[in-house]
């Protein structure tokens, strides 16, 4: 609990009119507002939005030296019926202090991370986009502040919450390399979202598109042989067309809060689903065999990433994604549920107006 009460400073000069909507770029435009929060001796000691502002830091910030720092990715769309709605954002909230636990960072109360996530977001509800396919992206990220050279935990973070519309995501099919030599993350880190994490990504991905695939399949990090992920999201492979599978949450995975929804929603639509060890000596028999019918990704930014080519030692295997209909399905499901074209049956919504 937090008994903090949420200061507003409104921006005096919005540069809503001057934004093009016709044509945005992901991750590169901010709405007027952030939140930021500052926890300091044990305690948070202030909760504000404030006009979007640079940050001033002293170079011996701790997080820059020592890399604790954690994030989410959450979603606000045009409802149809509810107007401007969050996806599944109390997921966001448990996964961010489960992160926060893993780091040694301080928790975020719900009235700072969840009741100033929804204020933000009616602050600046003009810069959720309106058309077609297009959303609010949510970047909450927690750091450790404290001036000091030194490994230790910081007595001093910093919680931000910015937003960024984005644009209608034509998702691109995609080619991935299966790196047998680096992993993304080891068990006990993967399943947090840490920055660190991501960093180590990207030298394996660039290695990935100097061979001429887009992204890396990723293993796990003791054996070098169980599938974990696909770039940065959840992979799932359809086997005969009834039958979806995915890796086990075994803590080197992230949870993927849109991996959760897509099973609830096969389970409901009655396919069979396989959570466990898939070894990739197994699962390229599979493909060869020509039992692996689809092979998708999941995650907050495109839903569903259709993968179309996949390269094991020098060889690559094949998909016709033209014939994806599983994938296609739960995607558009999926997606009409955000956009409330279908009954939202598990709650996934929460209205920034409640009736
Ligand atoms: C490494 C990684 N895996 C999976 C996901 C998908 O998670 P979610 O569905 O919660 O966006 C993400 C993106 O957030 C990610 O960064």
């Amino acid at each position: 609990m937090s008994n903090l009460k949420l200061e507003v400073e409104r921006t005096k000069n919005s540069r809503l009119q001057d934004f093009d909507f016709s044509n945005i770029p992901f991750g590169r435009n901010f709405s007027d507002h952030i939140l930021v929060a500052d926890y300091k001796n044990g305690e948070w000691i202030s909760n504000k939005i404030v006009p979007f502002q640079l940050l001033n830091l002293s170079p011996a910030t701790t997080s820059f030296h020592y890399a604790q720092s954690i994030f989410e990715g959450i979603k606000a769309h045009r409802n149809i019926h509810e107007g401007i709605v969050v996806f599944r954002p109390e997921e966001n909230f448990k996964r961010m202090n489960n992160s926060a636990t893993r780091l040694a960072m301080p928790q975020i109360p719900k009235e700072i991370f969840m009741d100033g996530m929804m204020e933000l977001i009616k602050l600046d509800e003009d810069w959720v986009p309106k058309a077609e396919g297009t959303s609010l992206y949510i970047r909450p990220v927690m750091f450790g502040t404290e001036p000091f050279i030194g490994v230790k935990v910081p007595t001093e973070f910093k919680f931000i919450i910015m937003t960024s519309p984005v644009g209608a995501y034509y998702s691109e099919d995609v080619s991935v390399y299966v790196d047998e030599e680096n992993a993304r993350a080891t068990k006990g880190m993967g399943c947090a979202k840490f920055a660190g994490n991501y960093a180590a990504s990207l030298a394996p991905v660039e290695a990935a598109r100097a061979k001429g695939y887009k992204d890396v399949l990723w293993l796990d990090s003791e054996h070098h042989q169980y599938v974990q992920e696909v770039g940065t999201m959840n992979i799932f492979f359809v086997k005969n067309g009834n039958t979806i599978i995915t890796p086990e949450l075994d803590g080197g995975l992230l949870p993927g809060i849109t991996r959760d929804s897509i099973l609830k929603l096969a389970t409901h639509r009655g396919y069979q689903i396989e959570e466990r060890l898939i070894d990739i000596n197994e699962l390229i028999d599979e493909i060869e065999k020509g039992e692996i019918t689809e092979v998708f990704g999941s995650g907050t930014a495109a839903v569903i990433t259709y993968i179309y080519r996949l390269g094991f030692r020098g060889r690559d295997y094949l998909f016709d994604t033209s014939k994806y209909t599983v994938s296609i399905g739960l995607r558009k499901e999926l997606v009409d549920i955000q956009k409330g074209k279908e009954e939202d049956i598990f709650n996934w919504v929460t209205p920034i107006h409640p009736h």
